[in-house]
C-alpha cells in the first residue's frame, strides 16, 4: 500500500472520501497523515475521529513561503509519505517542492480542466452557458491546475442550477473520482511521463484476443 498523505486547508469532505476507500483492505494506498495549513479546518477533527494523524502547518508560523514549504516537505518525511493528495487545499505550492513531488502529487479540482482554472469553478460555468460540468483529478505540475490529467467526472448542469445545486452535484462526483484516481497512481496504471499521464493497457502478449 502507497503512504498517502493529504492536504487540505477546510471541510475536509474529499480527504473523507480517500480515508473510506483506503479502508478497504484491497485499496492500494493507505492515508497515513493529514496536514492542513489552517488550525480551523474542520477536516481535522474527522481525520481525528479515523484515528488518522493530523498536523497543522500554516503560513503564518514561517517566514517564508520557502520556509512553509520546507515545513510541509519535513512532515511528508516524517510520515513516510510516497504519494501526496491535495484535497481542497487552498495554498499553491512552491516549484522546487512540487518538482521533488512530480508524478507523485495529485490533485482535484472543480471543474472539467483545461475549462475554469482557478476559483469559483460554478459561477463561471453557469456564467459562460455550460451545459455540462464537472471535476478532474491531475497530477500536480508548477502550473495552477495545468498537470497532466488521470481522471475526470462530468454532470449535467440542470435548468435552474445555482452555484450551490451545481456544486453539491459536482462535490458527489468528486467523491466517487478522487478514490479512483488516486488508486490508479498508487497501483501504477496511471503514471506522469514526459509531462504526460501514461495509463497501463490491460493486453498482455498471451492476451491476444485468440
Ligand atoms: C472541492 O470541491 C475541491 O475540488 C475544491 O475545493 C473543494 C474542497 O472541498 N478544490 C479547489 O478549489 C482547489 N483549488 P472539501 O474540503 O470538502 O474536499
Amino acid at each position: 500500500k502507497k503512504r498517502t498523505v493529504v492536504l487540505i486547508s477546510g471541510r475536509g469532505s474529499n480527504m473523507t472520501a480517500l480515508i473510506a476507500a483506503a479502508g478497504d483492505p484491497a485499496y492500494p494506498a493507505e492515508i497515513v497523515g493529514v496536514i492542513s495549513d489552517r488550525a480551523n479546518a474542520a477536516g481535522l477533527g474527522i481525520a481525528a475521529a479515523r484515528g488518522i494523524a493530523t498536523k497543522v502547518i500554516t503560513r503564518a508560523d514561517h517566514a517564508s513561503k520557502d520556509a512553509h514549504d520546507a515545513a510541509i516537505e519535513a512532515a511528508l518525511v516524517t510520515f513516510g509519505a510516497e504519494l501526496v493528495a491535495l484535497a481542497g487545499y487552498m495554498r499553491i505550492l512552491g516549484g522546487r517542492f512540487v518538482e521533488k513531488w512530480k508524478g507523485r502529487m495529485v490533485n482535484i479540482h472543480p471543474a472539467l480542466l483545461p475549462a475554469f482554472k482557478g476559483l469559483d469553478t460554478h459561477a463561471r460555468a453557469l456564467r459562460a452557458g455550460m451545459r455540462i460540468h464537472g471535476c478532474t483529478v491531475h497530477f500536480v505540475t508548477p502550473d495552477m491546475d495545468d498537470g497532466p490529467i488521470i481522471a475526470q467526472a462530468a454532470v449535467p448542469v440542470m435548468i435552474g442550477d445555482n452555484e450551490d445545486t451545481l456544486a453539491a452535484r459536482v462535490l458527489k462526483a468528486e467523491h466517487r473520482l478522487y478514490p479512483l484516481a488516486l488508486g490508479l497512481v498508487a497501483e501504477g496504471k496511471a503514471r506522469m511521463e514526459g509531462g504526460h499521464t501514461v495509463f497501463a493497457h490491460f493486453v498482455d502478449d498471451a492476451d491476444n484476443g485468440t
